[in-house]
């Protein structure tokens, strides 16, 4: 491999190589699918620098022509949308969502994912994976909330560094690891009404004190790639904002490889946000705002030449561009190896569907038990609900059900269990019966027979009811005004109430859903979102206590729709001071971020901090019979500061395994920059005075030891 001095002399090199026509068409990222094969090789004849979403052999046949029939044979880098699992190929390994593997609040489960899927990308013959989101799921009727790493900046910035650590490994040169890119650069989540790629109503301020977070620990953590995102701020679109594009990714974060714009996003300033009259217009303001490829507005080429001959656009802007392009490409070692060969025959291997099972174990989180589960003495089970069977409900956005083109008919590949066929296979191993029945479907009309469920469930020792969302519910332009359970799922759920029957309540769903008294009311109450292949079995383990779930909440829930945004780091205010929310609901959230619990309780003592050092200590000791594991949470709170602060904010966090009656002390070393947050002039600073630190199980007041001390 090369040093960075090599590759900074090679990059010049080829530079000085290229005409002005082969540094535009680097920069072109062609859409295969739309473009097809034909104009795709014209493409890679052209030089173009990039293709996205294709697959294995078309993808070779394009790496062929670029590298034997472009002049100078510059490697294409190929790109995916591998989001949780390189899912649009049906045989890979499908994991857990990004929310519902930051519900595991483990980096480690974060750091496989990446690496497995990073493999099974390689082995296809790609390199880039569009991935990890790194938008935060605040208000949560947006359509991607289960894209991302849920409602915090800390969790949210620590899952998605280890992600990134995963896709790329040491230095992504190798045969098994790939480019990642941190996405979707920046605020696509808090648009207006959570309507998605709206206006964003945010300030520069509010940028770096909420969004930037997670975007800087991605560029520590080396990140190579980021794109763009689709919103603006105060009138401008991210993608041609200087002030987040250059002043701050590549001054402040030092951000050192390219920018990839979304998915039209050139074409998308004259055609939906109209800020330019013409595509030539809208090309000189992407390219000289610092967009190094242009993902599918393939018109950008023709545009971005006559720009630069006319004066709009100088040439060393777009060698700017193609130096970070060509940079990442020899650090990945391209021009040497252009093809990947990954790891022949690892596609849903028994390694990586283990890492499946263990990262779909892990995420599950229980947020009520009156001590129903673990299920023990039951002769016959029934397992209702529309989501109990439905892998493509269970998979959720982006596998090769949902995308590139909708392709709900693709028939599902094995192996995967559904929570029906965990329960009946966990039933089977107990001598039990277990038996089945829809009840209704997710969506209005399109199934339903209540009372036929109620035959099946009527003389059960226990109920699992699964509920929940499903994919015309969730992803791009599919946000939702109405959180409540849709359908007929609360007369079914109340059906099965009706019936005295222990009634366990289960949520298959891409994000938080207003559940109401689905939960409330039932006796027990899981919540699995998207868990991949073996999603079902978890919740079949967690059921039978095969599991200790140790799960957290990553995001909270609302009592009902009205109540979004209800994430827990708000701003404190007059009359909302205390959680005080609306007239009409109780205060606080149904389930609250961090929430979650196993068949062990922990007790929390002795919390102890040192103000030299900022060493801090808490006793944790686990009360129950099992062993289990236990995410202890540190949040802190500047009780004066000359901006609004949030009422409590996460800074750190970490796992503890302890066996029936052991105690251990947790210790975090804490720094002062932790306790910082950013000024009206846009500094982080730590500001002097009083602050508060509270260590426990959760955000919730309750679950919190506290201690003041003054910095
Ligand atoms: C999405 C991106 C995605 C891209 C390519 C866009 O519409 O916003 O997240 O990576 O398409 O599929």
């Amino acid at each position: 491999m090369m040093d960075n001095r090599q590759i900074m002399t090679r990059v010049e090199e080829i530079l000085a190589s290229m005409t002005l026509e082969e540094k535009a068409a680097q920069m072109v990222q062609v859409p295969y699918a739309f473009a097809g094969r034909e104009e795709s090789l014209r493409w890679a004849k052209m030089g173009a620098g990039s293709f996205l979403h294709v697959l294995g052999d078309d993808a070779r046949e394009i790496q062929r022509a670029a590298i034997e029939q472009s002049r100078l044979g510059i490697p294409v880098i190929f790109g995916i949308d591998a989001i949780h699992g390189h899912g649009l190929n049906d045989h890979a390994t499908i994991f857990p969502t990004q929310l519902a593997a930051a519900c595991s609040w483990n980096t480690e489960v974060a750091r496989i994912m990446g690496e497995v899927t990073a493999r099974e990308v390689a082995t296809d013959g790609l390199h880039w994976t569009f991935s990890p989101v790194l938008c935060l799921g605040r208000d949560t009727r947006w359509g991607r909330v289960n894209e991302t790493f849920g409602e915090d900046p800390y969790l949210a910035g620590e899952m998605g560094a280890a992600i990134v650590r995963g896709y790329q490994g040491e230095d992504m040169s190798d045969d098994e690891h790939i480019l990642a890119c941190a996405k979707h650069y920046i605020g696509y989540g808090e648009a207006v009404g959570a309507r998605d790629s709206c206006d964003t109503e945010m300030t520069y301020r509010k940028l770096r004190e909420i969004f930037l977070p997670p975007f800087k620990k991605a560029v520590d953590a080396g990140v190579g790639s980021i794109m763009t995102a689709y919103g603006s701020i105060d009138g401008t679109p991210f993608t041609i904002d200087p002030v987040t594009m250059k002043d701050i990714l590549r001054g402040e974060l030092g951000f050192d490889g390219f920018v990839v714009t979304d998915w039209d996003n050139v074409n998308s300033l004259v055609r939906r946000q109209h800020v330019c009259e013409t595509t030539e217009e809208a090309c000189v303001l992407a390219a000289n705002a610092g967009n190094d490829m242009i993902m599918t507005s393939t018109e950008f080429y023709q545009a971005v030449l006559s720009a630069v001959r006319d004066g709009q656009v100088k040439e060393e802007t777009l060698d700017d561009a193609v130096r970070h392009i060509l940079t990442v490409k020899l650090r990945m070692n391209l021009f040497e190896k252009p093809e990947k060969t990954g790891r022949p025959g690892c596609f849903g291997c028994e390694e990586h569907l283990q890492h499946a099972k263990d990262a779909a174990d892990k995420s599950l989180v229980l947020l009520g038990n009156n001590g129903v589960l673990p299920l023990r003495e039951a002769k016959k089970i029934a397992v209702i609900g529309p989501n109990a069977d439905d892998v493509r409900a269970q998979y959720g956005d982006w596998t090769y059900f949902t995308h590139p083109k909708l392709n709900l008919e693709h028939e599902p590949v094995r192996p995967y269990v559904t929570v029906k066929e965990g329960m009946e296979a966990a039933c089977a191993a107990r001598g039990m019966t277990c038996a089945y029945h829809r009840g209704c479907s997710v969506l209005d009309g399109e199934y339903e027979d209540i009372a036929g469920a109620v035959e099946t469930a009527r003389d059960a020792d226990a109920i699992v009811l699964v509920v929940g969302d499903v994919i015309a519910q969730v992803g791009e332009e599919k946000d939702r005004a109405v959180l409540e359970l849709s359908g007929r799922q609360m007369a079914l759920f109340d059906a099965m109430r009706a019936l005295g029957v222990p009634l366990v309540t289960v949520l298959v769903a891409s994000k938080p859903l207003a559940v109401g008294r689905a939960a409330a009311q039932a006796d027990a109450f899981i919540c699995a979102f998207n868990g991949g292949m073996f999603g079902g079995e978890a919740v079949a383990k967690a059921v039978f206590g095969e599991i200790n779930p140790c799960g957290r909440l990553a995001i909270s829930f609302p009592r009902a729709s009205g109540q979004v945004p209800v994430y827990y780091n708000q701003l404190p205010g007059w009359h909302c001071q205390q959680g005080k929310g609306y007239c009409d609901l109780p205060e606080g959230p149904l389930y609250a971020f961090g929430e979650g619990m196993g068949y062990s309780a922990f007790a929390y003592s002795d919390l102890t901090f040192d103000r030299e050092t900022l060493m801090a200590g808490v006793k944790v000791t686990n009360m129950g019979e099992r062993t289990g594991t236990e995410t202890v949470q540190v949040y802190f709170n500047d009780v004066v500061s000359s901006v609004l602060t949030p009422v409590k904010q996460l800074i750190a966090f970490k796992q503890v395994e302890l066996a029936p009656g052991e105690s251990a002390v947790v210790e975090f070393a804490l720094s002062r920059e932790d306790f910082s947050l950013i000024n009206r002039k846009e500094e982080r600073v730590t500001e002097p005075g009083g602050f508060e630190l509270m260590i426990g199980h959760s955000s919730r007041e309750q679950d919190l030891l506290k201690t003041s001390f003054r910095l």
